[in-house]
């Protein structure tokens, strides 16, 4: 399995303490600001699958706007119940200004 760094969109549209979703060949993948780092996770929740992008940001955890489910930000590990199974994290670099996300292909 090797990494396919793809470009996902300029480092200055994406605020601190901002989420969005994008679609990136094919997955469906959430960027944050949280303090002075970009991760990029997994959109979906383990628990029943609702939109983490429509969550927030707390403690350097997402928190999912259903039922309150959390994920670490850089781990994508489940932190508080009723999320018990992880999701996916994937590998952020900014270039040149832009964010890039690897994705393992
Ligand atoms: S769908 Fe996310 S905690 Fe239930």
């Amino acid at each position: 399995m090797s990494e396919l760094w793809v470009r996902v969109c300029p480092e200055s549209e994406l605020a601190e303490g901002e989420i969005r979703s994008f679609d990136i060949e094919g997955d469906t993948i959430l960027l944050a600001r949280y303090g002075d780092k970009i991760f990029a996770l997994e959109d979906t929740c383990s628990h029943d699958g609702a939109e983490l992008s429509n969550g927030d940001l707390i403690n350097s955890q997402i928190q999912c706007s259903r039922h309150g489910g959390r994920f670490d930000l850089e781990t994508g590990e489940a932190t508080q119940m009723p999320a018990i199974v992880g999701i996916k994290s994937y590998y952020v670099e900014i270039k040149d200004g832009d964010i890039y996300v690897a994705l393992k292909k």
